[in-house]
């Protein structure tokens, strides 16, 4: 190592366990380089002490996005992107990615996170801290553990009992520490009974031990409670600077509750992050190419829910209408808050570029919430345009204002002005696309039905509508697929029952998040996890099963594009343990991929099955254990639409069995 412990004086170390301001680490008097770090997932927030003075950058988009696209590559290629930004502003370590489970739909940071399932979550979680730090410039994987609400984030302990933590909430991180990530950054919220800064078994035990996290543990900004205490606790480094941090460092010291060799054990993590950070960096791309790459990211992330021929758009009088046409709402607010460098076009002149025939653009003024019009000009301008277009596409979303960090929404619903116009507007045509500028679920129950196409834009950073209008009018096929579960009510998901009594948030719901709660439980769903449709169709056959032992098996099946459209197909491989000997979900995603297929095209795809896709986390033998019995492997377009399916079964020597019994 470059740096020597033995250069340092004891206060010289006390203070690097301390960030020296918001955003910087202590660089020992001048014996070490200053490491810089910075915000967020969607693209560089490069801010002052007082969060202001924000450096404009490119804006990616969200990683819900981003997991919309199951293109693990484009995953890497946001990370590379913001890296590179990261790179151009002597950042040398980027706070992100999120990689916390959607356990509800109502939580305000959904648009932070990848998903509702872990192994979704964990693979582009993965691949995007390889891409970030593909560019020497170090991430923070965020935020370790149980933090799937807003709601009290503060002082609420996430109740959560062994197994479902091994098997829903921890997952995703150790899918994610593979890559080595420079930092994993501790939540705020107490960990069942003690605050996850301060919570040995959490940061040491599990961290270290279970998940093999080699790197330096920093806190949410202000997480920590006592600095002693987190010391002892497993945490590295205490983000912001707090002027007491050094102090109660000292009285643990003093009191015999920590010793200098706990802090030289903190310290020698944080030495080796400088010298980490110290490895020659470059930026490779230019303000252009890396806007390309956010509308790359964009066009395969952006979701056709439903559309019944409609789309795509080729030509006729078209009218749009909503505020997102020239103010588009590109990612949720909060620490992940990036200023576009670059100028979003307006949607209904990129289409006018494109269609053969007129675009109308009524303009209705709409105050930022609840993302209300100005009703004093009436709808009247866009039904009557409306009336008179060969179709209509509306524009609405959930508002940044509602879906931001520090909050959680009150329902899955669009503000019931967006609701009224897209209800008047389909009494006086039959041909209403709306196109929904959202970062999580939204109930579209009252209106679906109402209209022909739904076009999930997501927040879709600054390439949005270079991707919509491409896919409108047909240029580009869509591909994207959700990342989570869309429930026909919040009510519907088992999280809503109770949202903690702002001191306890108890997981009673366990196991059942998302599909694993709606399809174990029939519960009827507006749009499964894992649907998306596309301008192709795509067949699926084929499916051969070789079984290679006990719990490995090689699967094959053949995906074909029947339309004359070039396309994008993810499929999906679910485990159903059918007689388990425990309470198990109906099916569990345990492998994708993407498979891009020209018209007409035939491909085969091959997934290999091992023991890891069959256990289940046993309390009883406080390790992973695989059932013997019978097991169906499903290969689906989405957790609802399985198209091949194949039963098998496990039959291990019990001498393999629960050894402890
Ligand atoms: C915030 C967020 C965290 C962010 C940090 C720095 O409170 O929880 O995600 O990286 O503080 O802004």
């Amino acid at each position: 190592m470059k740096y020597d412990i033995k250069n340092l004086t004891l206060q010289e170390k006390i203070e690097l366990l301390t960030g020296v301001d918001g955003w910087h680490l202590s660089n020992a008097n001048g014996k070490l380089k200053q490491v810089a770090v910075a915000d967020g997932p969607n693209g560089l927030r490069k801010v002052d002490d007082f969060n202001n003075n924000q450096v404009p950058a490119t804006a990616m988009p969200s990683l819900a996005t981003v997991a919309n696209t199951w293109n693990k590559e484009l995953s890497f290629l946001q990370g590379e992107t913001i890296a590179d930004e990261c790179v151009k502003n002597d950042i040398d370590v980027l706070l992100a990615p999120g990689a916390n489970i959607k356990r509800t739909p109502l939580c305000g940071r959904n648009f932070e996170y990848f998903s509702e399932d872990p192994f979704l979550a964990g693979k582009m979680a993965r691949s995007f801290i390889e891409g970030v730090q593909s560019k020497n410039v170090g991430t923070s994987l965020k935020h370790f553990a149980f933090n799937n609400r807003e709601y009290e984030r503060f002082t609420q302990s996430s109740e959560v009992d062994e197994r479902t933590a091994n098997e829903i909430y921890y997952p995703a991180f150790k899918e994610a520490i593979k890559a080595n990530p420079w930092t994993i950054m501790c939540s705020y919220n107490l960990v069942n009974g003690v605050y996850a800064s301060e919570n040995a078994k959490l940061l040491k035990t599990t961290l270290r031990e279970k998940l093999g996290f080699k790197g330096v543990v920093l806190s949410d900004w202000g997480a920590v409670r006592h600095g002693a205490k987190a010391v002892k606790g497993g945490l590295d480094l205490r983000m912001p600077y707090e002027e007491n941090a050094s102090s109660e460092i000292y009285k643990g010291l003093e009191m015999g509750y920590i010793t200098e060799s706990d802090i030289n054990e903190h310290v020698l993590r944080i030495l080796e992050l400088i010298e980490k950070s110290e490895a020659p960096k470059k930026v490779t791309y230019t303000k252009e190419e890396r806007h390309q790459n956010a509308v790359k990211i964009a066009s395969e992330g952006i979701i056709l829910l439903k559309n019944d021929g409609i789309l795509p758009l080729k030509k006729g009088k078209i009218t749009v209408a909503g505020r997102y046409d020239s103010d588009p709402d590109i990612a949720g607010d909060g620490s992940a808050k990036v200023v576009p460098e670059n100028k979003i076009p307006v949607l209904s002149e990129l289409l006018a570029k494109e269609i053969d025939g007129e675009v109308i653009a009524p303009k209705l003024w709409y105050n930022a919430y609840p993302n209300r019009p100005d009703v004093s000009l009436g709808y009247k301008i866009i039904y009557q345009n409306a009336y008179e277009s060969d179709a209509t596409i509306l524009l609405v979303g959930t508002g940044k204002t509602v879906e931001r960090e520090g909050h959680d929404r009150d329902d899955l619903k669009l503000s019931t002005y967006e609701e009224e116009l897209i209800l008047n507007t389909a009494k006086v045509t039959d041909n209403v696309i709306v196109a929904v500028y959202a970062g999580s679920a939204v109930d579209m129950s009252n209106w679906i039905d109402k209209v022909k196409a739904v076009i999930y834009v997501g927040y879709a950073g600054e390439g949005v509508h270079e991707a919509l209008s491409d896919i409108i009018v047909g240029k580009l096929n869509p591909s994207g697929k959700l990342c989570e579960t869309f429930p026909l009510s919040a009510q519907d998901s088992p999280t809503e029952y109770d949202k903690g009594n702002s001191f306890v948030d108890d997981y009673t719901e366990k196991l059942f998040v998302g599909y694993r709660w709606y399809d174990s439980y029939n519960i009827p769903v507006l749009f499964p996890f894992g649907h998306g449709l596309s301008y192709s169709k795509f067949e699926y056959s084929n499916l051969n099963v070789i079984k290679k032992n006990e719990t490995n098996y090689t699967v094959s099946f053949s995906v074909e594009n029947t339309s004359k459209f070039g396309g994008a197909e993810v499929v999906q491989l679910y485990i159903k343990d059918v007689f388990s000997s425990v309470v198990r979900p109906e099916k569990e995603l345990r492998n994708f991929d993407k498979i891009f297929l020209k018209a007409g095209e035939k491909k085969s795809v091959t997934f290999e099955l091992t023991s890891e896709d069959f256990e289940y986390y046993s309390t009883v033998i406080d390790n992973w254990y695989v059932d013997n019995g019978a097991y169906e492997i499903l290969i689906g377009a989405s957790s609802r639409d399985i198209r091949l399916k194949e039963k098998i079964k496990i039959e291990l020597p019990f001498e393999t069995q629960f050894t402890q019994i």
